[in-house]
């Protein structure tokens, strides 16, 4: 497991305060810290369990009623979880920014209860279940599921609602995950092995498009080499430091010197201009140059001025 620097998640914070198109892409590991296990982790599900069995179509015609066991299982220990300080981070972030994309793997549902609205699921949803043969899809919530397997009322075999090994993601989710990518300026990956593929191909379409890669994870992983910063950690403590919900944040007093931090529209131009010279020379070397070089002095000061106020 690594650690990492402050400097590397004062670098990070620098490029969240100054961007507003931000899209996060999250994994399994987002989700440990409420007790929800991951797949490849020493712990993980796949350690003990093997996907071909219970995670495939083949396997699901094979035997749908050890399918439908193994899901009951997953949402009994999903029902149980609470989201933790790493989701509600998102949540904040997701108020500051005007353009915020969270695109996700998993199926636990947390992201919701936490509270974020723009959520693209590429894996399904472990609470949706889907009828076989005519398509109804519904949600049921109970933390373990009465009849397994479970029938649709005209009579067919439900399946959980959910995408497995072999199977293509939903075409309208992956093709806005794919639009939100390109247009955001950072993408924020956590929690994610980065092995599961089309979802990991997220990170080099961002790369390819320019983007900020900044990557959560206490372990290495093939996102690390590609990242612009990687800060080695567990996402519940690192994402409250970066999105500012926490007491690392600057003060008001840091910001500028004075009271009160005025809104952008109460500033006059010379305020603009000086509070922009002093951002530009406090973000020297730590935000992503290629982004603050394309910020108008005014733009600059908006987002830092409405970074910070929001975050009171
Ligand atoms: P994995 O289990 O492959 O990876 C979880 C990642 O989370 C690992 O890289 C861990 O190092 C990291 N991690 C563990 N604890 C963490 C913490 N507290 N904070 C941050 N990171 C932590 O899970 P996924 O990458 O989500 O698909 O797996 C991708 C897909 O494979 C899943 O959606 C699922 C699975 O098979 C399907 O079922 C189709």
């Amino acid at each position: 497991m690594g650690s990492y620097m402050n400097e590397d998640l004062e670098r990070a914070l620098s490029w969240i305060q100054t961007s507003d198109a931000i899209a996060v892409l999250t994994g399994a590991g987002i989700s440990a810290e409420s007790g929800v296990p991951t797949f490849r982790d020493a712990d993980g599900l796949w350690r003990s369990f093997r996907f071909e069995e219970l995670a495939t179509p083949e396997a699901f015609e094979r035997d749908p009623k050890l399918v439908w066991d193994w899901y009951n299982f997953r949402r009994e220990r999903i029902a149980k979880a609470q989201p933790n300080p790493g989701h509600m981070a998102l949540v904040e972030l997701e108020t500051r920014k005007s353009e915020f994309t969270l695109i996700t793997q998993n199926v636990d549902g947390l992201h919701e209860l936490a509270g974020s609205k723009n959520v693209l699921k590429l894996h399904g949803d472990i609470w949706q279940v889907r009828c076989t043969k005519c398509g109804a899809a519904w949600v049921d919530r109970r933390s373990s599921l009465p009849e397994i397997p479970p029938h649709c009322l005209c009579g067919a075999l439900a399946r959980p609602g959910v995408v497995w090994f072999g199977e293509p993601l939903p075409k309208r989710v992956i093709n806005e995950a794919t639009q939100a990518v390109k247009s955001s300026e950072i993408l924020l990956v956590i929690g994610t092995s980065a092995v599961v593929y089309p979802a990991a191909g997220l990170i080099p379409l961002a790369k390819a498009h320019g983007r900020t890669v900044i990557e959560i994870n206490p372990d290495e992983t093939p996102c690390s080499d590609m990242a612009d910063c990687s800060l080695h950690g567990p996402a519940g403590e690192i994402l409250p430091r970066l999105v500012g919900s926490d007491s690392h944040r600057p003060k008001e007093s840091d910001a500028r010197s004075g009271a009160r931090m005025k809104t952008f529209a109460e500033m006059s131009a010379p305020e603009i201009r000086a509070m922009a010279a002093w951002l530009r020379s406090r973000l020297q070397g730590r935000a992503n140059p290629l982004v603050l070089s394309q910020l108008s002095d005014e733009e600059l000061v908006r987002r830092y001025v409405q970074h910070w106020l929001r975050s009171e």
